[in-house]
């Protein structure tokens, strides 16, 4: 009787021990959880950084729907023209996947004002419509932002950054301020970032077709275009230094997963500022870095001209829709 009572207790005691550890480490875990929601962004220093979902929609991709254009890479990337894709299917996939898009976009100077109201408004209508969306929006105007009414779960975020003297620096240091803010911010509430130029107006649907771990654009100007006339960097001195490429890609328009984005910027930022330590300067500045990182890394998807399209170049039977349009450029105006 006495035996059996000593091994209750005991029982009791092992029981109450697994209880008391079960509970502290729920109270641990929801304490360090409650620590990396509330903290700045700019103070995580560790946490749940997300993942791309998997997608397999590409394989309905009909790639010989459109027997008048290149639909494929050598290496087996999909090149996305209308006609080929079912956007219906990408949007369920994505919403299934609850894919989400930072959209990077940099108005400084003059560029604000000349761009940025219509570049969103345009945006709101055609970009990723029906998946969260936040605009990052780069300016050393914050106040000058337009207040915009957005669409559900479309969220707009303003960063002020320093206005460099030089129009080429502008543009450069894109790469800088982009990678700081995928660790600081976007690595930890979106799988996509899509980095766009300001000076461009959307015209149609750029939907979640365009979606993809690396993406890559296709230049109005080149795409038809033997590789003899692309303009890479063709300074042996430069790190964008390039004799022989696949395509010629347009710094406008790139995006992919928040960790493929991350090493492009990276990579051409590193260049951009090796370059300056040897007094040079790539032939199309990022452009020209950016053309080299696509060259070493493979982009795993390429968007025709139908998105980003400079209706100068007149129409032309294979541009079946114009997602994105360049706007009109003013250099002499804008570019202080
Ligand atoms: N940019 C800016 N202010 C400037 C120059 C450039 O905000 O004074 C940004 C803007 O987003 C612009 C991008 O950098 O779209 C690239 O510059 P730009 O469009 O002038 O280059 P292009 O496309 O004409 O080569
Ligand atoms: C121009 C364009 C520039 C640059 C250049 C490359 O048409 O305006 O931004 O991309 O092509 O050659
Ligand atoms: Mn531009």
């Amino acid at each position: 009787m006495r035996a059996q009572l000593m091994f209750n207790a005991k029982g009791f005691g092992q029981f109450g021990f697994f209880a008391f550890a079960l509970v502290f480490t729920s109270f641990v875990s929801l304490y360090l959880y409650q620590i990396k929601t509330f903290a700045p962004v700019n103070q995580r220093s560790f946490g749940r950084r997300v993942f791309t979902p998997n997608i397999s929609t590409d394989g309905t991709l009909k790639y010989g729907a459109r027997s008048d254009v290149k639909t494929s890479t050598p290496w087996k990337a999909p090149i996305i023209w209308e006609g080929m894709f079912n956007p219906e299917l990408y949007d369920e996939e994505h919403k299934k996947h609850m894919s989400s898009v930072a959209l990077t976009v940099f108005a400084v100077g003059k560029y604000l004002d000349a761009y940025l109201h219509n570049f969103l408004v345009s945006a709101e209508v055609h970009f990723m419509s029906g998946l969260p969306v936040t605009y990052y929006i780069f300016t050393d105007l914050p106040e000058s932002v337009p207040k915009m009414k957005l669409g559900p779960r479309r969220n707009l975020k303003v960063i002020k950054v320093e206005k460099y003297s030089r129009w080429q620096d502008i543009s450069m240091m894109r790469m800088k301020f982009i990678s700081e803010l995928i660790d600081t911010e976007i690595s930890y509430h979106f799988p996509y970032v899509y980095c766009l130029d300001v000076d461009q107006v959307f015209k149609a649907r750029f939907g979640s077709e365009a979606l993809g771990e690396s993406v890559a654009m296709l230049h109005s100007y080149f795409y038809d275009r033997p590789e003899s006339a692309f303009t890479y960097d063709k300074n042996p001195k430069s790190k964008a230094y390039m004799t022989t490429g696949d395509f010629y890609y347009h710094a406008a328009v790139f995006g992919g997963s928040w960790q493929n984005v991350k090493a492009l910027v990276d990579e051409c930022y590193l260049g951009i500022m090796e370059d300056k330590l040897n007094g040079v300067e790539a032939l199309w500045h990022d452009e020209s870095h950016l053309n080299k990182f696509f060259w070493v890394n493979k982009p795993t998807r390429l968007l025709s001209p139908e998105y980003c399209w400079d209706e100068k170049i007149g129409g032309r039977s294979e541009i079946k829709i114009m997602r994105l349009i360049w706007a009109e450029k003013h250099y002499d105006t804008l570019r202080t």
